[in-house]
């Protein structure tokens, strides 16, 4: 279960990700925003984060005008891994190496065309454990989320 919420920056992208995920064959959650209404993007990627924070999606998908906004709020709960991405090496050494369970996108910085090989790469692409899996351990134990 993918947990989707955009501001009213990233209402555009957000929308057309659930094509992808509809070609996918991947259930999703819209947190909102509903509209291009100009709001705020910590009230919709709070409740996106927090629904992958309890384990209720397992991954995010979290747009906004640069993609930074709903970073720093999905990274301030328990058990959340927050990329920024712009790039589909990003999306995959997100996931390879940093087991990022969070993907946030930049819609007036980032082209569709490579949102779109984003998204499928963050969604493919398994984690690879080993040495890597301690260091992700550390950001945890190191600060409590
Ligand atoms: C909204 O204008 C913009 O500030 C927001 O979408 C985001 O880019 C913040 O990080």
């Amino acid at each position: 279960m993918i947990a989707l919420a955009s501001d009213h920056a990233g209402f555009e992208y957000k929308e057309r990700v659930k094509a992808i995920l509809d070609g996918m064959n991947l259930p999703y959650r819209d947190f909102g925003t509903s509209s291009g209404d100009s709001t705020d993007y910590p009230d919709w990627g709070h409740a996106a984060a927090q629904a992958v924070s309890t384990g209720d999606c397992d991954r995010g998908i979290l747009i906004c005008g640069t993609g930074i906004g709903m970073s720093m709020v999905a990274n301030k709960h328990k058990g959340v891994r927050a990329a920024l991405c712009d790039s589909v090496s990003a999306a995959r050494l997100a996931r390879q190496h940093n087991n990022a369970n969070v993907l946030t996108i930049g819609e007036r910085l980032t082209g569709w065309e490579c949102v779109v090989d984003i998204v499928k790469t963050f969604l493919s692409t398994p984690f690879e454990g080993g040495r890597h899996r301690r260091r992700v351990d550390k950001v945890h134990s190191l600060t409590g989320l």
